[in-house]
């Protein structure tokens, strides 16, 4: 018969995603989210995007399910994000997931949203190769994964060690009056510079991890604008812009890559919402078209947090019969 119909629902930070899915197949994927209510504090504030959850949550659902043309009654399982993301806002989405599934007598599966974020490639390029690397990046996260199998076998390779590469931009953005979130105005205002002018430091490149830093770069970027500003000379957006972008992508693939060869994978996939950037797409292309590397880059409305994400990875561990979580399941942070 058919694929179970799995309803995923994602509060790790300020979008409430509802997705539904049968095995890689999207049905509907609804977000509703508060990043206006966070834009003059340039960045997301916890309070704010819990309340704004738990009012959106209902609606997202409903519109979910009248976009797949389905019913609550069609949903065989329910897949929620436990973590990683903010407390208060996990809560909410989990809390209501332990409802629809007690309310619908279906199983109920706390997953993890890094995994998400890979998962959800299956939903636009099928079936995702075994193993592959993940980069993920994001406002939240800069992570590499090796993943054996999407439901049992994720391994985190490196992480940031300060802030996420999306963060960067957003902090940059701020430093260069830039507006929220900072990653697409950097994007823009690097194409009318040059990444040659400025030469900015690459964190914990050539360092034999997998890790990342970005919070050296910022700090050069704010010097040259106190630099200017003392100076009375006019800060060349542009070029800063271009050479701040061109420092976090050229480690970024040049880990990621590393990563690939060193464990003999030949699928690298990209996602988060720094996946949209033109310059990391584009270097990206090339050095894995260099390394013999397939690149996998979901579109960017399943790049940034999402519902389908959650409930595509919730398809893969029905699809590996791994246990149902209890009603005491707790937000968690832990990988398959
Ligand atoms: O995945 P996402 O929507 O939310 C989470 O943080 O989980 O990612 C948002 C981040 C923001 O930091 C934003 O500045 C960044 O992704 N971003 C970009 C671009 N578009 C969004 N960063 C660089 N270049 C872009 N074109
Ligand atoms: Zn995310």
């Amino acid at each position: 018969g058919d694929l179970p119909l799995i309803l995923g629902i994602e509060t790790s930070c300020d979008e409430t995603g509802v997705g539904l899915v049968r095995g890689c197949e999207l049905l509907s994927d609804e977000v509703a989210s508060s990043v206006d209510q966070h834009a003059r504090f340039g960045g997301v504030v916890p309070e704010v995007a819990s309340r704004a959850h738990l009012e959106a949550m209902t609606p997202t659902v409903r519109r979910a399910l009248d976009k797949a043309g389905v019913t609550l009654a069609d949903v065989d399982a329910v897949a929620v994000t436990a973590g990683p993301g903010l407390a208060g806002a996990l809560l909410v989405g989990v809390s209501a997931a332990k409802a629809y599934a007690m309310a619908l007598g279906k199983p109920l599966y706390g997953v993890n949203h890094l995994v998400g974020h890979v998962a959800v490639d299956q939903l636009e390029h099928g079936p995702l190769p075994k193993p592959s690397i993940a980069l993920l990046v994001s406002g939240g996260h800069t992570s590499l994964l090796l993943v054996r199998d999407l439901a049992t076998g994720v391994q985190s390779l490196g992480d940031t060690v300060d802030d996420a590469a999306g963060e960067a931009y957003d902090k940059v953005a701020r430093l260069l009056g830039l507006p929220y979130p900072g990653g697409p105005p950097i994007d823009r205002a690097a194409r009318e510079g040059s990444a040659k002018a400025i030469r900015f430091p690459r964190g914990k490149w050539g360092d034999g991890t997998y890790d990342f830093s970005f919070s050296g770069l910022k700090t050069a970027v704010a010097r040259w604008v106190e630099d200017s500003a003392r100076d009375g000379r006019s800060l060349p957006v542009s070029d800063i812009a271009a050479g701040f972008q061109e420092s976090v992508v050229d480690v970024l693939t040049r880990k990621a890559v590393d990563a690939c060869l060193e464990h003999g994978v030949e699928h690298l996939v990209i996602s988060g919402g720094v996946a949209a950037n033109s310059r990391l797409r584009a270097l990206a292309e090339e050095r894995c078209a260099d390394a013999g590397v397939t690149l996998r880059v979901p579109r960017p409305r399943l790049c940034t947090d999402n519902g389908a994400m959650i409930a595509a990875l919730g398809a893969e561990v029905v699809a590996a019969d791994l246990p149902p979580s209890t009603l005491r399941l707790a937000t968690d942070t832990s990988l398959p």
